[in-house]
């Protein structure tokens, strides 16, 4: 039996929401985990990725490569069962609206599979917000070169331009086309800062003006939670207006070429990831984190980051921890709000 650490794909993709089959994709899973573990067209789907590490989240490769087909509305039968296009069919009845689907479709879908989620998340900004505050408060300095490897569309380097509402605390502009609500944080004081500089890199970046774009990104976003597809479409709006550039480039040699550069005096580079450790070799990340490392000497720098503990659990669930340099200060949801400052943060 092909298995990561005695763990079978088929059995992370069923417990990927826990137990819940209160949506869709509680549901999905469980089918397709069915289908594979009988050996139908999900094992020909997912040939090759049998013994694939838990972080590769091969499950939900497949389920935003399903997703794109429904949002380009080839597959009608089974749009119906896609809260994400506005219809809520009985979620038990899919499997005869999905199987022929998949049966259609699976060049597509393992194709899709080769990339990792390009899930831009900008919830997740509320993570780099209390991060880049910590980083400011550390330093004194206030002026940020923001650089971000692994950005997808760069929607996160647009933290300045985003509200935030937390418990007790607000920050950024009244007018933001992107209001971040709930977001917790109870004790929180967000710090003055000015994002004089940004850039993003990524294995593959998403160009905002492109066409396909807001479908693509839409596609890694679970139908299930609407709310999501609120906050992408307004920071996609904001993004058009701002342009952030996001460089086709891995990670860690992006990092070295950017910190080679100058920078003026009294301004504090952040380097800022999320949820994108997961997906790199590890060498590759001990290597952005050495170029991190090395540009200390020669400018005020610190990393901020949103990511799963590492290593990751092979099975059951855990919770993102917010990173400033070697500490871990928050922890937050996959998908951002509410955050939870760890104890230190409020004594
Ligand atoms: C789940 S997405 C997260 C995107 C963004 N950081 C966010 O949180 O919204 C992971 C991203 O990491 C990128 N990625 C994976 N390996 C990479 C690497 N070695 N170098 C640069 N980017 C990488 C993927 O292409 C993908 O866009």
């Amino acid at each position: 039996m092909s298995a990561y650490d005695g763990v079978t794909l088929g059995d992370r993709m069923r417990h990927h929401f826990g137990d819940s089959t209160e949506h869709l994709y509680g549901v999905l899973v469980r089918l397709l985990a069915d289908d594979w573990d009988r050996g139908g067209v999900v094992r020909d789907v997912l040939a090759g990725h049998e013994d694939a590490p838990p972080g590769d989240m091969v499950q939900l490769r497949l389920l935003a490569g399903i997703h794109r087909v429904v949002l380009r509305g080839d597959a009608p039968e089974l749009a119906a069962f896609y809260p994400s296009v506005g219809w809520t069919a009985d979620r038990y009845a899919v499997w005869p609206a999905l199987e022929p689907v998949l049966r259609e479709h699976v060049a597509e879908l393992r194709a899709g599979l080769e990339v990792a989620p390009q899930t831009n998340e900008v919830g997740r900004s509320v993570a780099l917000l209390v991060g880049l505050s910590e980083a400011v408060r550390r330093t004194g300095l206030t002026r940020v070169r923001l650089l971000e490897p692994g950005a997808s569309a760069g929607l996160n380097l647009l933290v300045d331009r985003f509200q935030f509402l937390g418990d007790g605390w607000v920050a950024g502009p009244v007018d933001a086309r992107l209001v971040l609500d709930g977001c917790g944080g109870a004790g929180f004081v967000p710090a003055d800062f000015e994002v004089r500089e940004r850039r993003g890199c990524d294995l593959h970046p998403i160009d905002v003006a492109g066409p396909d774009a807001e479908a693509y990104l839409r596609s890694f976003l679970w139908p299930h939670m609407p709310e999501r597809d609120g906050r992408l479409v307004a920071a996609l709006a904001t993004a058009r207006e701002h342009p952030v550039v996001v460089d086709r480039a891995g990670g860690a040699q992006w990092v070295r070429e950017q910190l080679a550069s100058p920078v003026a005096d009294g301004v504090l580079t952040v380097v800022w990831h999320s949820i994108t450790r997961q997906y790199w070799p590890a060498p590759e990340f001990a290597a952005m984190l050495a170029a991190v490392d090395e540009a200390r000497s020669r400018m005020p720098v610190v990393r901020v980051a949103l990511e799963d503990p590492d290593p990751l659990p092979v099975a059951g669930s855990w919770v993102p921890q917010v990173e400033v340099d070697d500490d871990v200060i928050a922890h937050c949801t996959h998908h951002g709000p509410p955050l939870i400052l760890a104890p230190a943060r409020l004594s």
